[in-house]
């Protein structure tokens, strides 16, 4: 267990260690069975954190201001459209100035080409930590409730070996961040397992993430697959991860990567395509999804679906990841 993290960034899960993520998880556990108990585990008793959002959330700013309320502490929802931050207020001085009046600094930025840049910005401004709620490249704390959930679903020693399969999807409500699938594949061919994307070949991801989730396959013993099929994708999987992201790196025009995504409507999972999967195969999104376009009310609501233990292991990681560095 690491017990140095105070004051360090969570901006992509790739900058810490595996001990140091390891160590996230335990607290996170703690933090779980504390609350299931009604336990008081108020760690950050006067602290502040202060939530940006230049993009709209249901999950992450209600998780993030539970959890803060739990710890002790307070947190302030910083909206871009009531406040200065989207025109006038520099990253740097939203660094220096809210550095200044908090003890931590969460944002989510999800522009194309804008995000993470702003993000890291801002962290070098800060005398507080960055916490990572979403940005164009990354999305830390949602594979962190991911791996808790997988853990949790096939033992915490067990995930050597198992294959998850993160796929693209078809949705038609908007071209979503790349942020989601990127992170699972650089996470989880830390932890061994065997890991397969597939996707149309206009919803490519960033060549240097596939090539550090290749290394990290290379370094613990997993694999690391593209394909372009989505029925072969579900095939003997343990794990189902498919959801929709625009096709940003062929086109950043919305309209034509709506376009795209047209050709493509019967991406979506059904019974069928969940039983091309092992027997015990477990369903994940990280929600909001496309009922019925992306994936079949069926599977979103049926027995091998987890996805509220998903949802709900956001508020445990992101409360030890505060816990852990806003100290
Ligand atoms: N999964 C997720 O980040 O949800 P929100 O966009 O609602 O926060």
């Amino acid at each position: 267990m690491q017990t140095h993290l105070a004051g360090r960034d969570m901006i992509t899960t790739q900058e810490w260690t595996r001990d140091e993520i390891d160590t996230v998880l335990e607290v996170a556990y703690d933090f779980k069975r504390k609350r299931a108990l009604g336990e008081p585990h108020a760690v950050l008793r006067d602290k502040v954190l202060a939530m940006l959002f230049f993009f709209s959330s249901t999950r992450t700013r209600v998780s993030f201001e539970a959890g803060m309320a739990q710890l002790g502490g307070h947190a302030q929802f910083i909206d871009h459209r009531s406040t200065q931050i989207s025109h006038g207020d520099t990253a740097k001085e939203i660094g220096e100035i809210i550095g200044r009046y908090t003890d931590g600094i969460a944002i989510r930025q999800c522009d194309w080409g804008v995000g993470n840049q702003y993000i890291r910005d801002v962290a070098e401004a800060s005398r507080v930590p960055v916490l990572n709620m979403q940005c164009d490249v990354y999305h830390p704390f949602q594979i962190l409730a991911d791996l808790m959930t997988i853990q949790e679903y096939f033992g915490r020693e067990s995930l050597k070996g198992k294959t998850i399969n993160v796929s693209w999807a078809y949705a038609s409500s908007y071209q979503k961040p790349m942020s989601v699938p990127q992170s699972l594949i650089l996470l989880m061919t830390r932890y061994g397992m065997n890991v397969r994307l597939t996707h149309p070949p206009e919803f490519k991801l960033m060549d240097d993430i596939v090539e550090q989730a290749r290394e990290n396959a290379r370094k613990h013993g997993g694999s690391f697959e593209i394909l372009d099929d989505f029925d072969a994708g579900f095939k003997d999987a343990d794990i189902v991860y498919p959801k929709s992201w625009g096709a940003m790196l062929t086109t950043t025009d919305p309209a034509e990567s709506a376009a795209i995504a047209s050709n493509y409507t019967d991406w979506i999972t059904d019974e069928r395509r969940m039983a091309l999967a092992k027997e015990h195969a477990i369903y994940m999104h990280c929600l909001p999804a496309d009922r019925n376009i992306e994936v079949t009310d069926a599977v979103l609501d049926g027995p091998q679906s987890i996805v509220y233990d998903e949802a709900e292991n956001r508020l445990h990681v992101q409360k030890a990841v505060m816990a852990l560095t806003m100290r």
